[in-house]
């Protein structure tokens, strides 16, 4: 028997007992003739007492263990002397009998502790030993809880759980797919899934009408802060539903999930928002709403002043800052360098400061008297003591730039609280999104998204302006979700593929399984796909998806810790019948 008892489970309660436990050596502390073991395993720490007048050569032995040696220690649970309040285990100690060393340890290169030494390249390539501290661990105690409720709701709903297949066929769209040689098929190639998208809707033909998985999604992208390169969703699908049911089901689990894992009691329903609207008041398709600070168009207010930055703007919009009137020259520089910077790309930053006795101050006083700008600040509803800062350029691209600066403010105020959520449904999105570059549509969500049953006469005339049924969950800024209904007419389906520039023997090529499979009885469907690792991330109040995931990649898409990508042997490659041309290198 290696233990009976856990390191976080004895209480005040169990003094007398004799116990074993099992875990690694956190610290050893020497005092007087005294050495105290700090054993440490997934569930919390205990301490062990070895007193050296009473047993010299178990106290000897105490004194040579490492830290994160692998220890069995037997003894009797005893009251504390100096109680710690701040370990569930601190009113206890146990006094050793004995003690077994199961495995010795290397000095870890990090300390195993919420404030490690370690810093993070260090902790990726060790990340078994980062995988030990506890502030890690707590991160995959939540995402476990969280699986577990998802997968309670979801069965209570009546949704199946269906595996789908990891190696499938490469399609064009979305992001680019990571690809595996086949070697049965030489030349040949499968992808790793970028989502279950289309098995999913496979299902449903098939009768499977509520279906969903935890999935793990391949997309080979450019990696930030919420992106991997493989990453998990809880993807969803549903039969005879309207986009009023999809949402309702789906506020509904993540609702239970507020409610089971944060103790947080959604009663009314979530505020919802078209995407001309986040677009207009937000200046992103996932506004951040745990603070105001809403987008106030300038355009008309601003021109004829013979100011050509606005004069010729298509659109000046602007942000009113509460309490920022104080700022100094300094930081309005610095909010105008945040503006300017590589990221944002703006060309500068116009600011009006409405002072605490009424006073107004601006960098554009040059062009704009003093009732002009009072105009403005009532059009933005400034009150003493608020800051206005103002942008003008394209419309798409100003806000954008704004909203880059509106989230700085958000964070420079404390507004963007980790423990406050504002949950957000954004609605009607466009179905496609043209783009300069290659002067084509693209389907803005996937191309099996139904057009908006409203809209299907604007197909072909008016096609940038199709709404789609299409939604997003958006949590605190972040896209934490999203789905449509579909389209399940192989008629509409085929007039999507043509707007979006394939031919029918290509859209066949791709797609006839799915095409094919619509001839035989398709019924009306759709669903969703949340991010099983964001909404966890979100959850546990964190920065990065990274640290919700055992074992993830870093920027650039390497697993540090085991050297991955790597190259692989001559004779793999020889049984692929592939050669590698390496890019020449520049000097
Ligand atoms: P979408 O592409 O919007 O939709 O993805 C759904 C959700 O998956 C998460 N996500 C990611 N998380 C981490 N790393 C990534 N690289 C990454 N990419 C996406 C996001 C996103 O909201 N098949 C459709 C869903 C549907 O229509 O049902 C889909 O995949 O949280």
């Amino acid at each position: 028997m290696y233990r009976n008892h856990t390191c976080g489970q004895l209480r005040l309660a169990d003094a007398g007992k004799k116990v074993t436990l099992a875990g690694w050596v956190q610290r050893t502390r020497k005092l007087g003739g005294m050495t105290f073991v700090d054993l440490r395993d997934r569930y919390g720490i205990t301490q062990v007492v070895f007193n050296n007048e009473v047993n010299a050569e178990l106290c000897e032995k105490a004194n040579s263990l490492g830290r994160e040696y692998v220890v069995r220690i037997s003894g009797t649970v005893s009251e504390r002397q100096s109680k710690n309040s701040n370990l569930p285990t601190g009113e206890i100690e146990i006094i050793a009998d004995d003690v077994e060393v199961l495995n010795k340890s290397e000095i870890p290169p990090f300390t195993i502790e919420d404030n490690t030494d370690g810093g993070d390249d260090l902790r990726m390539k060790y990340r078994y030993l980062d995988l030990r501290r506890n502030c890690v661990k707590e991160n995959l105690e939540l995402r476990h809880k969280m699986a577990f409720e998802i997968r309670r709701y979801l069965d209570s709903k009546g949704f199946l759980e269906i595996e789908t297949p990891i190696l499938v066929k490469s399609t064009p769209e979305g992001a680019r797919d990571f690809v595996v040689p086949s070697r049965m098929n030489p030349g040949e190639f499968y992808a790793l899934p970028q989502s279950p998208q289309i098995f999913k809707q496979l299902l449903m033909v098939s009768g499977y009408d509520r279906y969903f998985q935890i999935a793990k999604c391949f997309r080979d992208e450019d990696l930030r802060a919420d992106r991997q390169p493989e990453f998990t969703q809880i993807d969803c699908e549903m039969s005879f539903v309207e986009q009023e049911d999809v949402i309702e089901m789906f506020e509904g689990l993540i609702k239970h999930i507020f409610k089971y894992v944060k103790g947080i009691d959604y009663t009314e329903p979530f505020l919802r928002m078209t995407w001309h609207d986040a677009m207009r008041l937000y200046g992103s398709d996932k506004p951040d709403l745990r603070f105001g600070m809403q987008f106030v168009e300038l355009t008309d207010l601003v021109k004829g002043h013979g100011f050509a930055v606005m004069d010729d703007a298509e659109l000046t919009v602007g942000i009113c800052v509460p309490g920022c009137a104080s700022y100094t020259r300094k930081q309005l520089d610095q909010l105008t360098d945040f503006v300017k910077r590589p990221q944002t790309g703006a060309k500068g930053l116009v600011w009006v400061k409405i002072e605490e006795n009424g006073d107004i101050k601006s960098s554009v006083g040059k062009f704009f008297s003093e009732e002009d700008l009072r105009a403005w600040a009532e059009k933005m509803e400034a009150k003493p003591g608020d800051l206005l800062l103002v942008m003008s350029g394209p419309a798409m691209k100003v806000r954008k730039q704004l909203c880059d600066l509106r989230l700085e403010m958000g964070e420079r105020l404390g507004l963007r609280d980790k423990n406050v959520f504002a949950p957000l449904w954004v609605i009607d999105f466009p179905l496609f999104e043209w783009d300069e570059e290659t002067q084509r549509f693209y389907a803005m969500h996937h191309p099996f998204t139904a057009p908006n049953p409203e809209d299907i006469p604007l197909l072909k005339t008016d096609t940038g302006n199709v709404r789609a049924t299409a939604y997003d969950i958006v949590v605190n800024g972040t896209e934490l979700g999203g789905g449509s209904i579909r389209i399940h007419d192989s008629q509409l389906q085929d007039t999507m593929f043509e707007l979006l520039g394939f031919t029918p023997e290509r859209a066949h090529e791709q797609f006839g399984f799915l095409m094919n499979a619509f001839k035989y009885g398709a019924p009306p469907h759709g669903g969703l796909a949340l991010g099983f690792d964001r909404f966890v991330s979100i959850l546990a109040g964190l920065d990065t998806i990274r640290d919700v995931i055992a074992f993830p990649k870093n920027n650039s898409g390497r697993d540090v810790m085991n050297e991955s990508p790597s190259p692989i042997d001559d004779s793999q490659l020889e049984e692929l019948n592939l050669t590698i041309t390496l890019p020449e290198k520049k000097d």
